[in-house]
């Protein structure tokens, strides 16, 4: 028998070296290098033996080794789509679960993920054969949380089980549509020497059920943990073999959970769901903007409304800035939810294109209710609320404002102005600031449009 060999693995890129080390020189982390076990004759990977045989005993036909066929005859009617019953979550996967993907959900402790798969796999079972695979909790916790959220579960089948091997090989006898495996970081392959949770053992859990999935049709979902700094453990690696990755992220308030998808083989990324947890489960929010925009009758200065999008819809949500006389030489500013350098540009155009001077000022943004901005359509409501703060006039509650703001202080247009204005106007909005080409052709009803052209027509809107 060939002797052990060991290699130092990073746990969080998978980067492997000869020698122990402090940092990855791969990603740059610091004392994630870990020792691991490995055989020499490894020749199949183990996660690929794994999935191979359990296939191979229960005499499932293999899509793989097709051969080389046009690509306008690959049968598309194998890949139906299953609801999930929740239509936020449908939506974040990019129209429901594709069959024989895998969709990772990510997440810290205490976000919701085996709730939120456990009643979507009771929901589905009403209607398709599902299979649950609990590695962290116990049949009878499960069973009790199903219960007492008043689940559907006459048909719902479920293992307690941690070794891919034996779950593969359940799912090959079961063969459900639907298989969750909670979590991938408990489980273990065989032959693979390191503990589990270790990336060896996470890549080749992944890597099997990945397999698995693709030659049977059975969707897979695999819960992944985060760690401290809120990334996947082993990220890069589970990320690059699954089809889908979202993350159940939790509000700065803790009520609401907001699916975030990052990778989607089969529809757009930047979608977001939102979920609230409440006695009864996770329950999905449908006019996400309704929470978000839970404003006062009386406005200050410096809030004002604005429409992101966020995916395929609008987003209504709440922007503040705070502009005060800096008491020390230094003046702050800082921004939470969007990003601190587009401030800082934003700052300097108001400057030299607005001649307002904000240098002697701290400056505060917050994006209300923990929602990240990352679009440029964030700019105009920013410069508003800026100059609204700054004039200490407040803006009139039921104004909304989007456009991005160019460095020589001209006013772009950005993407669906139109479903900007008008989801707006559903929500009881009355005046949109928008960039003059993004003004819709036809009036809308209740919604007066202004427009403007150059960033100095902001203030002297204000
Ligand atoms: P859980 O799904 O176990 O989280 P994860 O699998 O992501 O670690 O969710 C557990 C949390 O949700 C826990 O803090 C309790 C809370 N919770 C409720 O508030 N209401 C409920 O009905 C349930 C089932 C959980
Ligand atoms: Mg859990």
């Amino acid at each position: 028998m060939a002797k052990p060999k060991s290699v130092f693995v990073c746990a969080t890129c998978g980067a492997r070296y000869p020698r122990w080390q402090g940092q990855c020189r791969e990603c740059g982390e610091w004392n994630t290098i870990h020792e691991e076990l490995v055989k020499q004759d490894s020749s199949p990977s183990p996660g690929a033996r794994a999935a191979s045989v359990a296939l191979s005993q229960s005499g499932f036909a293999g899509a793989s080794g097709s051969g080389v066929v046009s690509l306008n005859r690959v049968d598309l009617r194998q890949r139906l789509r299953l609801s999930t019953g929740y239509s936020e979550f449908d939506r974040v996967l990019g129209g429901g679960i594709v069959q024989g993907s895998v969709v990772l959900i990510g997440g810290n402790p205490g976000a919701g993920k085996s709730t939120l798969l456990l009643q979507t796999v009771c929901t589905l079972s009403s209607a398709h054969r599902v299979l649950y695979v609990t590695g962290e909790e116990s049949l009878e916790q499960v069973a009790l949380r199903a219960s007492r959220l008043g689940l559907p579960i006459d048909n719902v089948r479920i293992a307690a089980e941690t070794s891919i091997e034996t779950i593969c090989a359940m799912a090959s006898a079961e063969r459900p549509e639907v298989l969750v495996v909670d979590s991938i970081q408990v489980t273990h392959v065989q032959g693979v020497e390191s503990a589990p949770g270790s990336v060896s053992q996470v890549r080749e859990g992944a890597a099997a059920l990945t397999q698995f999935a693709k030659r049977t049709g059975i969707a897979v979902f695999m819960v992944g943990h985060v760690t401290k700094d809120g990334t996947l453990a082993g990220p890069k690696i589970l990320e690059h073999c699954v089809d889908c990755s979202v993350i159940l992220e939790v509000a700065s308030d803790q009520r609401f959970r907001t699916l975030r998808c990052q990778k989607n083989r089969f529809g757009a990324v930047n979608e977001i769901g939102v979920f609230a947890m409440t006695d009864s489960g996770m329950r999905q929010v449908r006019n996400p903007s309704a929470i978000f925009l839970n404003r006062q009758e009386q406005v200050a200065s410096g809030s004002l409304a604005m429409v992101i999008w966020e995916g395929t819809r609008p987003l209504l949500v709440e922007l503040q800035a705070l502009v005060d006389l800096s008491q020390y030489g230094n003046p702050r500013r800082l921004s939470l939810g969007t990003d601190q350098n587009r401030l800082a540009m934003l700052l300097s155009v108001l400057h030299r294109h607005a001649s307002l001077s904000l240098a002697d000022q701290d400056v505060f943004i917050n994006v209300v209710g923990g929602v990240r901005v990352d679009e440029t359509a964030s700019d105009v409501p920013l410069c508003l609320a800026l100059i609204s703060s700054y004039k200490n006039k407040a803006l009139p509650r039921t104004m909304i404002a989007f456009g991005e703001i160019g460095l020589t202080g001209e006013v772009r247009p950005v993407p669906s102005g139109q479903e900007r204005i008008k989801e707006a106007a559903k929500q009881g909005f009355t005046t949109a600031v928008v960039p003059w080409d993004n003004a819709p052709s036809h009036p809308i009803e209740g919604m007066e449009i202004i427009r403007i052209r150059r960033v100095s027509e902001l203030s002297d809107l204000v």
